[in-house]
Protein backbone atom coordinates (compact mmCIF):
# COMPACT_ATOMS: atom_id res chain seq x y z
CA UNK A 1 0.00 0.00 0.00
CA UNK A 2 1.74 3.17 -0.76
CA UNK A 3 -0.08 6.34 1.31
CA UNK A 4 2.59 8.49 1.05
CA UNK A 5 3.51 8.73 -2.67
CA UNK A 6 4.36 12.55 -2.97
CA UNK A 7 7.44 13.23 -4.39
CA UNK A 8 8.23 11.36 -7.43
CA UNK A 9 11.50 11.41 -9.83
CA UNK A 10 12.08 14.16 -12.53
CA UNK A 11 9.29 16.33 -11.05
CA UNK A 12 9.35 20.46 -11.60
CA UNK A 13 10.08 21.28 -8.48
CA UNK A 14 10.54 25.25 -6.84
CA UNK A 15 12.20 25.22 -3.77
CA UNK A 16 11.91 28.07 -0.81
CA UNK A 17 13.93 28.62 1.88
CA UNK A 18 12.57 29.90 4.56
CA UNK A 19 15.22 32.36 6.85
CA UNK A 20 15.05 34.03 9.92
CA UNK A 21 15.33 38.29 9.26
CA UNK A 22 19.58 39.25 8.66
CA UNK A 23 20.29 35.41 8.59
CA UNK A 24 22.58 33.67 6.10
CA UNK A 25 20.70 30.49 4.98
CA UNK A 26 23.07 30.26 1.56
CA UNK A 27 24.39 27.03 3.20
CA UNK A 28 21.57 25.15 4.60
CA UNK A 29 20.17 26.08 0.63
CA UNK A 30 22.68 24.40 -0.68
CA UNK A 31 22.23 21.68 1.01
CA UNK A 32 18.54 21.68 0.22
CA UNK A 33 18.88 21.77 -3.02
CA UNK A 34 21.52 18.62 -2.56
CA UNK A 35 18.28 16.40 -0.68
CA UNK A 36 15.73 17.86 -3.59
CA UNK A 37 18.41 16.04 -6.03
CA UNK A 38 18.66 13.15 -4.55
CA UNK A 39 14.81 12.84 -4.10
CA UNK A 40 15.07 12.75 -8.13
CA UNK A 41 13.57 16.56 -8.55
CA UNK A 42 14.17 18.91 -11.27
CA UNK A 43 15.21 22.13 -9.28
CA UNK A 44 14.09 24.78 -11.70
CA UNK A 45 14.27 27.77 -9.01
CA UNK A 46 15.03 29.06 -5.58
CA UNK A 47 13.67 31.60 -3.32
CA UNK A 48 14.14 32.85 -0.09
CA UNK A 49 11.76 33.50 2.19
CA UNK A 50 11.93 35.97 5.22
CA UNK A 51 9.95 34.81 7.70
CA UNK A 52 9.59 36.56 11.05
CA UNK A 53 6.96 34.61 12.71
CA UNK A 54 5.47 32.32 10.92
CA UNK A 55 2.29 32.70 9.70
CA UNK A 56 0.15 29.87 11.02
CA UNK A 57 -1.95 29.43 7.73
CA UNK A 58 1.09 29.69 5.57
CA UNK A 59 3.87 29.72 7.50
CA UNK A 60 4.90 31.95 4.81
CA UNK A 61 3.89 35.45 4.82
CA UNK A 62 0.97 36.21 1.80
CA UNK A 63 3.40 38.50 -0.19
CA UNK A 64 5.56 35.29 -0.47
CA UNK A 65 2.54 33.39 -1.74
CA UNK A 66 1.00 35.71 -4.50
CA UNK A 67 5.22 35.60 -5.15
CA UNK A 68 5.27 31.82 -5.30
CA UNK A 69 1.94 31.14 -7.30
CA UNK A 70 3.69 33.14 -9.82
CA UNK A 71 6.96 31.55 -10.39
CA UNK A 72 5.34 28.42 -10.03
CA UNK A 73 2.86 29.33 -13.08
CA UNK A 74 5.92 31.03 -14.92
CA UNK A 75 8.06 27.92 -14.47
CA UNK A 76 5.80 25.48 -14.65
CA UNK A 77 6.61 23.62 -11.49
CA UNK A 78 4.19 21.00 -10.45
CA UNK A 79 5.65 20.82 -6.93
CA UNK A 80 7.08 23.16 -4.19
CA UNK A 81 9.57 22.13 -1.89
CA UNK A 82 9.92 24.11 1.55
CA UNK A 83 12.46 23.57 3.64
CA UNK A 84 10.99 23.54 7.33
CA UNK A 85 8.83 21.32 8.90
CA UNK A 86 5.57 22.23 7.80
CA UNK A 87 1.77 22.14 9.97
CA UNK A 88 -0.65 19.79 8.32
CA UNK A 89 -2.62 22.70 7.87
CA UNK A 90 0.06 24.79 6.71
CA UNK A 91 0.67 22.40 3.84
CA UNK A 92 -3.06 22.46 2.94
CA UNK A 93 -3.09 25.96 2.76
CA UNK A 94 -0.71 26.07 0.83
CA UNK A 95 -1.79 23.66 -1.96
CA UNK A 96 -4.88 25.39 -2.29
CA UNK A 97 -3.40 28.69 -2.67
CA UNK A 98 -0.41 27.68 -5.02
CA UNK A 99 -2.59 24.96 -6.85
CA UNK A 100 0.49 22.20 -6.38
CA UNK A 101 1.39 20.31 -4.31
CA UNK A 102 3.51 21.26 -1.67
CA UNK A 103 6.15 19.09 0.79
CA UNK A 104 8.17 20.12 3.14
CA UNK A 105 11.61 19.08 4.34
CA UNK A 106 10.28 16.16 6.71
CA UNK A 107 8.41 14.95 3.54
CA UNK A 108 11.05 15.13 1.47
CA UNK A 109 13.26 13.30 3.68
CA UNK A 110 10.99 10.70 3.98
CA UNK A 111 10.94 10.48 0.36
CA UNK A 112 14.08 9.99 0.08
CA UNK A 113 14.90 7.27 2.44
CA UNK A 114 11.88 5.67 1.01
CA UNK A 115 13.70 5.42 -2.26
CA UNK A 116 16.98 4.10 -0.68
CA UNK A 117 15.34 1.75 1.92
CA UNK A 118 17.04 -1.90 0.52
CA UNK A 119 16.91 -4.43 3.33
CA UNK A 120 13.63 -5.62 4.24
CA UNK A 121 13.53 -3.51 7.79
CA UNK A 122 14.69 -0.91 6.51
CA UNK A 123 11.69 -1.03 4.67
CA UNK A 124 9.27 -1.39 6.96
CA UNK A 125 11.42 1.76 8.80
CA UNK A 126 10.55 3.80 6.44
CA UNK A 127 7.27 2.95 5.88
CA UNK A 128 6.39 3.11 9.60
CA UNK A 129 8.16 6.59 9.63
CA UNK A 130 5.94 7.33 6.74
CA UNK A 131 2.70 6.24 8.40
CA UNK A 132 3.03 7.80 11.52
CA UNK A 133 3.65 11.36 9.81
CA UNK A 134 1.11 10.66 7.68
CA UNK A 135 -1.15 9.82 10.90
CA UNK A 136 -0.55 13.53 12.21
CA UNK A 137 -1.86 14.84 9.05
CA UNK A 138 -5.24 13.11 8.57
CA UNK A 139 -5.77 13.30 12.59
CA UNK A 140 -5.26 17.13 12.30
CA UNK A 141 -7.77 17.00 9.04
CA UNK A 142 -10.44 14.84 11.73
CA UNK A 143 -10.62 17.35 14.47
CA UNK A 144 -11.20 20.07 12.00
CA UNK A 145 -13.87 18.17 10.44
CA UNK A 146 -15.15 16.68 14.04
CA UNK A 147 -15.69 20.60 15.06
CA UNK A 148 -17.60 21.55 12.07
CA UNK A 149 -20.02 18.61 12.37
CA UNK A 150 -20.64 19.42 16.10
CA UNK A 151 -18.75 16.34 17.72
CA UNK A 152 -18.03 13.01 17.27
CA UNK A 153 -21.79 11.75 17.79
CA UNK A 154 -23.03 10.30 14.32
CA UNK A 155 -19.64 10.10 12.93
CA UNK A 156 -19.27 6.52 14.41
CA UNK A 157 -20.96 3.39 13.09
CA UNK A 158 -22.25 2.54 9.59
CA UNK A 159 -21.84 6.40 8.32
CA UNK A 160 -18.16 6.18 8.76
CA UNK A 161 -16.61 8.72 6.54
CA UNK A 162 -13.49 8.07 4.29
CA UNK A 163 -11.31 10.06 6.74
CA UNK A 164 -12.13 7.24 9.40
CA UNK A 165 -11.66 4.75 7.37
CA UNK A 166 -8.62 5.87 6.30
CA UNK A 167 -7.47 6.86 9.55
CA UNK A 168 -8.42 3.36 10.38
CA UNK A 169 -6.63 1.56 7.91
CA UNK A 170 -3.14 3.58 9.08
CA UNK A 171 -3.66 2.86 12.57
CA UNK A 172 -4.10 -1.01 11.55
CA UNK A 173 -0.99 -0.50 9.47
CA UNK A 174 1.07 1.12 11.54
CA UNK A 175 0.58 -1.99 14.36
CA UNK A 176 1.42 -4.59 11.55
CA UNK A 177 4.19 -2.75 10.85
CA UNK A 178 5.35 -2.25 14.37
CA UNK A 179 5.04 -6.03 15.59
CA UNK A 180 7.00 -7.14 12.27
CA UNK A 181 9.51 -4.71 12.94
CA UNK A 182 9.93 -5.85 16.64
CA UNK A 183 10.73 -9.38 15.20
CA UNK A 184 13.20 -8.15 12.97
CA UNK A 185 14.97 -6.13 15.40
CA UNK A 186 14.81 -9.30 17.60
CA UNK A 187 16.96 -11.10 15.01
CA UNK A 188 19.22 -8.47 14.24
CA UNK A 189 19.15 -8.54 18.23
CA UNK A 190 20.15 -12.34 18.08
CA UNK A 191 23.06 -11.78 15.56
CA UNK A 192 24.45 -9.33 17.10
CA UNK A 193 24.92 -11.54 20.45
CA UNK A 194 26.31 -14.09 17.81
CA UNK A 195 28.64 -11.71 16.41
CA UNK A 196 29.71 -10.65 20.29
CA UNK A 197 29.99 -14.84 20.97
CA UNK A 198 32.03 -14.73 17.87
CA UNK A 199 34.57 -12.18 19.25
CA UNK A 200 35.08 -10.43 16.33
CA UNK A 201 35.48 -6.51 17.28
CA UNK A 202 33.02 -4.50 15.09
CA UNK A 203 33.80 -1.54 13.71
CA UNK A 204 31.28 1.17 12.49
CA UNK A 205 31.20 3.86 9.42
CA UNK A 206 29.55 7.04 11.09
CA UNK A 207 29.57 10.32 8.78
CA UNK A 208 27.18 13.52 7.76
CA UNK A 209 25.67 12.48 4.56
CA UNK A 210 27.77 12.14 1.02
CA UNK A 211 30.97 11.92 3.38
CA UNK A 212 32.10 8.67 1.54
CA UNK A 213 31.48 6.09 3.93
CA UNK A 214 29.95 3.36 1.32
CA UNK A 215 32.64 4.45 -0.76
CA UNK A 216 35.49 3.82 1.84
CA UNK A 217 33.71 0.85 3.23
CA UNK A 218 34.31 -1.20 -0.47
CA UNK A 219 38.26 0.22 -0.34
CA UNK A 220 38.49 -1.01 2.72
CA UNK A 221 36.77 -4.29 2.35
CA UNK A 222 37.13 -4.64 -1.08
CA UNK A 223 34.07 -5.25 -1.29
CA UNK A 224 31.52 -4.03 -4.21
CA UNK A 225 29.17 -2.51 -2.34
CA UNK A 226 26.73 0.44 -3.56
CA UNK A 227 27.95 3.95 -3.90
CA UNK A 228 26.41 6.75 -5.58
CA UNK A 229 26.43 10.91 -5.60
CA UNK A 230 23.86 11.21 -4.18
CA UNK A 231 22.67 12.09 -0.19
CA UNK A 232 21.70 8.70 1.99
CA UNK A 233 23.26 6.16 -0.90
CA UNK A 234 22.64 4.07 2.08
CA UNK A 235 20.07 3.37 4.33
CA UNK A 236 20.73 0.05 6.48
CA UNK A 237 23.83 -1.09 7.70
CA UNK A 238 26.04 -3.42 5.61
CA UNK A 239 27.89 -5.51 7.41
CA UNK A 240 31.76 -7.39 6.08
CA UNK A 241 34.48 -9.03 7.60
CA UNK A 242 37.51 -7.04 7.48
CA UNK A 243 40.52 -8.99 7.16
CA UNK A 244 44.49 -8.86 7.29
CA UNK A 245 44.51 -6.19 10.21
CA UNK A 246 47.42 -6.79 12.32
CA UNK A 247 44.73 -6.53 15.45
CA UNK A 248 43.16 -9.70 13.15
CA UNK A 249 39.63 -10.03 11.83
CA UNK A 250 37.21 -7.74 12.43
CA UNK A 251 33.30 -6.70 11.47
CA UNK A 252 32.73 -3.24 9.44
CA UNK A 253 29.24 -1.68 9.61
CA UNK A 254 28.48 0.38 6.85
CA UNK A 255 25.48 2.97 8.18
CA UNK A 256 23.06 5.54 7.23
CA UNK A 257 24.57 8.93 6.85
CA UNK A 258 23.47 11.73 9.35
CA UNK A 259 22.06 14.78 8.46
CA UNK A 260 21.09 17.75 10.75
CA UNK A 261 17.24 18.15 11.40
CA UNK A 262 16.79 14.56 10.76
CA UNK A 263 12.84 14.34 11.01
CA UNK A 264 11.98 13.11 14.66
CA UNK A 265 10.32 10.20 13.75
CA UNK A 266 13.08 8.59 11.63
CA UNK A 267 15.37 8.56 14.57
CA UNK A 268 13.16 6.52 16.68
CA UNK A 269 12.27 4.51 13.55
CA UNK A 270 16.13 4.44 12.57
CA UNK A 271 16.95 3.04 16.37
CA UNK A 272 18.12 -0.33 15.41
CA UNK A 273 20.11 1.19 13.06
CA UNK A 274 21.68 3.42 15.53
CA UNK A 275 22.03 0.85 18.24
CA UNK A 276 24.57 -0.76 15.50
CA UNK A 277 26.63 2.53 16.74
CA UNK A 278 26.27 2.75 20.14
CA UNK A 279 27.10 -1.05 20.23
CA UNK A 280 30.26 -1.17 18.09
CA UNK A 281 33.91 -1.30 19.42
CA UNK A 282 35.31 1.72 17.48
CA UNK A 283 33.85 4.21 15.03
CA UNK A 284 35.17 5.10 12.17
CA UNK A 285 34.31 9.12 11.71
CA UNK A 286 34.57 9.78 8.04
CA UNK A 287 34.26 13.58 6.90
CA UNK A 288 34.22 14.96 3.82
CA UNK A 289 37.96 17.33 4.14
CA UNK A 290 37.10 19.11 0.91
CA UNK A 291 33.74 20.00 2.52
CA UNK A 292 34.09 24.23 3.94
CA UNK A 293 31.95 22.74 6.53
CA UNK A 294 33.58 20.24 7.90
CA UNK A 295 34.08 21.48 11.16
CA UNK A 296 30.53 22.08 11.42
CA UNK A 297 29.11 18.82 10.22
CA UNK A 298 32.06 16.94 12.38
CA UNK A 299 30.41 18.39 15.30
CA UNK A 300 26.74 17.80 14.08
CA UNK A 301 27.62 14.49 13.93
CA UNK A 302 29.20 14.07 17.20
CA UNK A 303 25.42 16.11 18.60
CA UNK A 304 23.78 12.68 17.17
CA UNK A 305 26.09 10.26 18.56
CA UNK A 306 26.18 11.85 22.03
CA UNK A 307 21.77 11.87 21.64
CA UNK A 308 21.80 7.93 20.65
CA UNK A 309 24.61 6.95 23.93
CA UNK A 310 27.59 6.57 21.54
CA UNK A 311 29.37 9.58 22.57
CA UNK A 312 32.26 6.95 24.95
CA UNK A 313 32.60 4.93 21.82
CA UNK A 314 36.26 5.59 20.31
CA UNK A 315 36.93 6.93 16.75
CA UNK A 316 39.29 7.32 14.59
CA UNK A 317 39.02 10.27 12.65
CA UNK A 318 39.08 9.74 8.63
CA UNK A 319 39.67 12.73 6.53
CA UNK A 320 38.43 11.41 3.31
CA UNK A 321 38.53 12.91 -0.31
CA UNK A 322 41.87 14.88 -0.20
CA UNK A 323 42.28 14.16 -3.83
CA UNK A 324 40.14 16.84 -3.43
CA UNK A 325 41.92 19.04 -1.48
CA UNK A 326 44.86 21.15 -2.85
CA UNK A 327 48.08 19.87 -1.73
CA UNK A 328 47.01 17.40 0.85
CA UNK A 329 48.71 13.83 1.33
CA UNK A 330 47.82 10.87 3.06
CA UNK A 331 49.15 10.71 6.48
CA UNK A 332 48.46 9.44 9.66
CA UNK A 333 48.43 11.41 13.34
CA UNK A 334 47.24 11.50 16.76
CA UNK A 335 45.09 14.58 18.18
CA UNK A 336 43.50 15.05 21.31
CA UNK A 337 46.59 14.72 23.64
CA UNK A 338 47.88 11.75 21.83
CA UNK A 339 44.65 9.83 22.70
CA UNK A 340 42.89 9.95 18.93
CA UNK A 341 44.12 8.82 16.30
CA UNK A 342 43.54 10.66 12.54
CA UNK A 343 44.03 9.89 9.06
CA UNK A 344 43.90 11.68 6.01
CA UNK A 345 42.58 9.38 2.78
CA UNK A 346 41.23 8.88 -0.51
CA UNK A 347 38.67 6.75 -0.69
CA UNK A 348 38.57 7.02 -4.37
CA UNK A 349 41.97 6.47 -5.19
CA UNK A 350 42.75 4.39 -2.42
CA UNK A 351 45.25 7.08 -0.94
CA UNK A 352 45.86 6.74 2.62
CA UNK A 353 43.64 3.33 3.16
CA UNK A 354 46.94 1.22 4.14
CA UNK A 355 47.62 3.65 7.03
CA UNK A 356 43.78 3.74 7.67
CA UNK A 357 44.02 0.40 8.52
CA UNK A 358 47.25 0.32 10.82
CA UNK A 359 45.51 3.18 12.57
CA UNK A 360 42.54 0.82 12.88
CA UNK A 361 44.52 -1.93 14.05
CA UNK A 362 46.00 -0.11 16.81
CA UNK A 363 42.88 1.01 17.98
CA UNK A 364 41.51 -2.57 18.05
CA UNK A 365 44.57 -4.10 19.73
CA UNK A 366 44.11 -1.12 22.70
CA UNK A 367 40.70 -2.00 22.60
CA UNK A 368 40.87 -6.00 23.13
CA UNK A 369 42.13 -7.91 26.25
CA UNK A 370 44.12 -10.99 25.94
CA UNK A 371 45.31 -12.51 28.59
CA UNK A 372 45.06 -15.75 31.35
CA UNK A 373 43.04 -14.91 34.37
CA UNK A 374 43.20 -17.71 37.30
CA UNK A 375 40.09 -17.87 39.31
CA UNK A 376 39.92 -19.58 42.60
CA UNK A 377 37.13 -22.10 43.33
CA UNK A 378 34.60 -19.31 45.38
CA UNK A 379 34.80 -17.05 41.75
CA UNK A 380 32.17 -19.32 40.68
CA UNK A 381 29.80 -16.52 40.15
CA UNK A 382 32.30 -14.78 38.18
CA UNK A 383 33.37 -17.40 36.11
CA UNK A 384 29.29 -17.61 34.81
CA UNK A 385 29.67 -14.28 33.43
CA UNK A 386 32.74 -14.68 31.70
CA UNK A 387 31.11 -17.31 30.10
CA UNK A 388 27.59 -16.11 29.58
CA UNK A 389 29.29 -13.11 27.86
CA UNK A 390 31.09 -15.18 25.61
CA UNK A 391 34.72 -13.90 26.24
CA UNK A 392 36.25 -17.36 27.47
CA UNK A 393 38.08 -19.15 24.27
CA UNK A 394 39.84 -22.21 26.83
CA UNK A 395 39.34 -23.43 30.07
CA UNK A 396 41.51 -25.64 32.31
CA UNK A 397 40.96 -27.00 35.92
CA UNK A 398 42.93 -27.78 39.13
CA UNK A 399 43.27 -28.05 42.63
CA UNK A 400 43.57 -24.59 42.73
CA UNK A 401 40.76 -23.40 40.38
CA UNK A 402 40.42 -22.59 37.19
CA UNK A 403 42.34 -21.23 34.41
CA UNK A 404 40.73 -18.73 31.84
CA UNK A 405 42.15 -17.58 28.41
CA UNK A 406 40.10 -14.66 27.86
CA UNK A 407 39.56 -12.31 24.55
CA UNK A 408 37.10 -9.70 24.45
CA UNK A 409 36.75 -6.15 23.69
CA UNK A 410 37.29 -3.97 26.91
CA UNK A 411 34.19 -2.10 26.28
CA UNK A 412 32.98 -5.98 27.37
CA UNK A 413 35.19 -6.96 29.80
CA UNK A 414 35.20 -3.47 32.04
CA UNK A 415 31.16 -3.90 33.25
CA UNK A 416 32.36 -7.42 34.10
CA UNK A 417 34.79 -5.58 36.71
CA UNK A 418 33.22 -2.39 37.43
CA UNK A 419 30.65 -4.86 39.54
CA UNK A 420 30.36 -3.73 43.54
CA UNK A 421 29.61 -7.16 44.41
CA UNK A 422 32.06 -9.27 45.83
CA UNK A 423 33.31 -11.12 42.95
CA UNK A 424 33.89 -8.02 40.71
CA UNK A 425 35.87 -6.38 43.64
CA UNK A 426 37.82 -9.24 44.16
CA UNK A 427 39.17 -8.74 40.49
CA UNK A 428 39.80 -5.89 40.02
CA UNK A 429 41.83 -5.62 43.65
CA UNK A 430 43.58 -9.04 43.32
CA UNK A 431 44.45 -9.27 39.69
CA UNK A 432 44.36 -5.57 39.24
CA UNK A 433 42.99 -5.10 35.69
CA UNK A 434 43.40 -4.00 33.55
CA UNK A 435 47.05 -4.24 34.35
CA UNK A 436 47.74 -7.97 34.05
CA UNK A 437 49.79 -9.54 32.21
CA UNK A 438 48.92 -9.94 28.24
CA UNK A 439 50.40 -12.62 25.83
P1 LIG B 1 25.31 8.46 2.41
O1 LIG B 1 25.00 7.03 2.27
O2 LIG B 1 24.45 9.37 1.63
O3 LIG B 1 25.47 8.89 3.80
O4 LIG B 1 26.73 8.71 1.67
P2 LIG B 1 28.15 8.09 1.99
O5 LIG B 1 28.79 8.82 3.11
O6 LIG B 1 28.09 6.60 2.10
O7 LIG B 1 28.92 8.55 0.65
P3 LIG B 1 29.29 7.70 -0.66
O8 LIG B 1 30.32 6.69 -0.37
O9 LIG B 1 28.03 7.27 -1.34
O10 LIG B 1 30.00 8.85 -1.49
C1 LIG B 1 29.34 10.05 -1.84
C2 LIG B 1 29.99 10.64 -3.08
O11 LIG B 1 31.33 11.04 -2.79
C3 LIG B 1 30.11 9.65 -4.24
O12 LIG B 1 29.91 10.36 -5.42
C4 LIG B 1 31.53 9.18 -4.16
O13 LIG B 1 32.02 8.78 -5.41
C5 LIG B 1 32.23 10.42 -3.68
N1 LIG B 1 33.48 10.11 -2.97
C6 LIG B 1 33.66 9.24 -1.95
N2 LIG B 1 34.95 9.19 -1.58
C7 LIG B 1 35.61 10.05 -2.37
C8 LIG B 1 36.99 10.46 -2.49
O14 LIG B 1 37.89 9.99 -1.78
N3 LIG B 1 37.27 11.40 -3.44
C9 LIG B 1 36.31 11.93 -4.24
N4 LIG B 1 36.70 12.84 -5.12
N5 LIG B 1 35.03 11.55 -4.18
C10 LIG B 1 34.67 10.63 -3.26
Amino acid sequence: MDFFNRSKAGERALLVQPHAPGADAADELAEFIELARSAGAQVLHTVNARVERPNPRFYLGSGKVDELAALRAQHDADLILVNRALGPVQERNLEAALKCRVVDRTGLILDIFAQRARTHEGKLQVELAQLRHLSTRLVRGWTHLERQRGGSIGLRGPGETQLELDRRMLADRVKALEARLEKVELQRHQSRRRRERGQLPVVTLVGYTNAGKSTLFNAVTGAGVYAADQLFATLDPTLRKLEGLASGPAILADTVGFVRDLPHDLVAAFRSTLSEVRDADVLLHVIDASDPDRDLRFDQVNEVLAEIGAADVPQVIVYNKIDLVEGALPRRERTDAGTTEQVWVSAMSGAGIPLLREALASVLGAERWHGSLHLPMDAGRLRARLFAAGVVQAETMDDGGWHLDIDAPRSLLSPLFGLSDGDGEWLRERLKFPELDTR
